[in-house]
């Protein structure tokens, strides 16, 4: 099948400050610490929201008094080695929402031991957790942060088998909540929100952060994007620009169609819709849009092994709830901000 390069118009992905739209972060991150456990968070009467479960060493406050950017991202469990990664991937701090059920919350044991173990991970990532609550349950429990029980060398060398030791999760997944956990637990006011499964281009933190310190500043409404591309699955990331020409030239760079990033999908009042909600609500909420040129991400193509769990989930939310949710989304969109109807136009998923 032909695939058609499509330059500068799969963009996505913002940057922004807290400050306009978290009157809802839910209580002071200081809270999250209750002696030797991190007491969790009711949240809407569905999830549990740990906070801070582990911490970065390093603020990224440099000389220059910008504001850093963090990187905000969120996943499950069978993204550890993604998650993994990251650090090398990201030059700046690092907040993430991860997802968990019953059968997945061990890979906090296995994050606790990468972050005591490996120093890059050490310095950047911040992890939160959050997951669903049985039916009945009507409080959230203080999880106790689990001892080390191995060395980091017996750990180290056996890496491998204790990652795939964690096994993934079936559950419908909280697009939406997990990337706002990721953003009200976020060291810096500046965020660049990003699905857990993408690959930005090199230094892009230190890129960012003088023309996103400008912008943004908490009062005006703006939001930075960054050009996004799909790449052949096992073809090289481009990761700088002459990586990323040479990848057009070879057609190996690709547009996402909106359908399939509904499979990915994000979350709205119980259902799974696609990513370009967020940006129809920050059109509706009369946000300006700058798209950065320096910059660019690349998403690995659709993997079908995994996708099957999604496909499922989405399968439950087309039969049960899409329509009625696309409604109540029309109707909230229309009472939050009824000016910018036309500007937007009609929302479509
Ligand atoms: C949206 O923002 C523009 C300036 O960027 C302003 O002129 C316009 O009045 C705003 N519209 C609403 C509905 O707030």
């Amino acid at each position: 099948m032909p695939r058609l390069i499509f330059f500068g118009i799969a963009i996505l992905l913002l940057v922004w400050i807290t400050s306009h739209e978290d009157a809802t972060r839910p209580y002071s991150l200081l809270d999250a610490f209750h002696g030797e456990g991190i007491r969790t968070k009711l949240h809407e009467n569905l999830y549990c929201i740990g906070y801070n479960f582990l911490e970065s060493r390093e603020t990224f406050r440099e000389s220059d008094g910008l504001e850093p950017v963090t990187l905000a991202t969120h996943g499950t469990s069978d993204m550890l080695k993604t998650i993994e990664n990251m650090p090398d991937m990201w030059d700046g701090p690092i907040s993430i929402g991860l997802y968990l059920d019953s059968q997945t919350s061990n890979a906090l044991d296995y994050l606790a031991n990468v972050h005591r173990c490996i120093l890059a991970f050490r310095e950047k990532m911040t992890i939160h957790f959050a997951f669903k609550i049985s039916a009945f349950q009507t409080t959230c429990p203080t999880v106790i942060v689990p001892k080390p029980s191995i060395s980091c060398d017996d750990f180290l060398r056996d890496q491998e088998a204790l990652r795939k030791s964690v096994s993934a999760p079936f559950t419908l997944y909280p697009c939406s909540l997990m990337r706002n956990v990721a953003r009200w637990g976020a060291k810096s006011d500046i965020h660049f929100v990003m699905d857990g499964d993408m690959i930005v281009s090199e230094g892009m933190a230190q890129r960012v952060k003088k023309v996103a310190n400008e912008m943004i500043d908490g009062h005006r409404k703006v939001v930075l994007l960054v050009r996004r591309f799909e790449n052949d699955v096992g073809t090289v990331i481009p990761r700088s620009f002459p990586q990323l020409q040479e990848a057009l030239r070879n057609n190996r760079l690709f547009s996402v169609p909106a359908q399939e990033c509904a499979v990915i999908g994000s979350f709205y009042d119980g259902v799974t819709v696609p990513e370009f909600i967020q940006i129809y609500k920050l059109c509706r909420a009369n946000y300006t849009f700058h798209l950065l040129s320096h910059v660019f991400d690349v998403h690995e193509g659709i993997k079908l092994a995994e996708n099957t769990y999604s496909q499922a989930a989405a399968n439950h939310q087309i039969q049960y709830a899409r329509r009625g949710a696309k409604q109540r989304y029309e109707e909230e969109m229309n009472r939050l901000y009824p000016l910018t109807q036309e500007k937007c136009g009609v929302f479509k998923f």
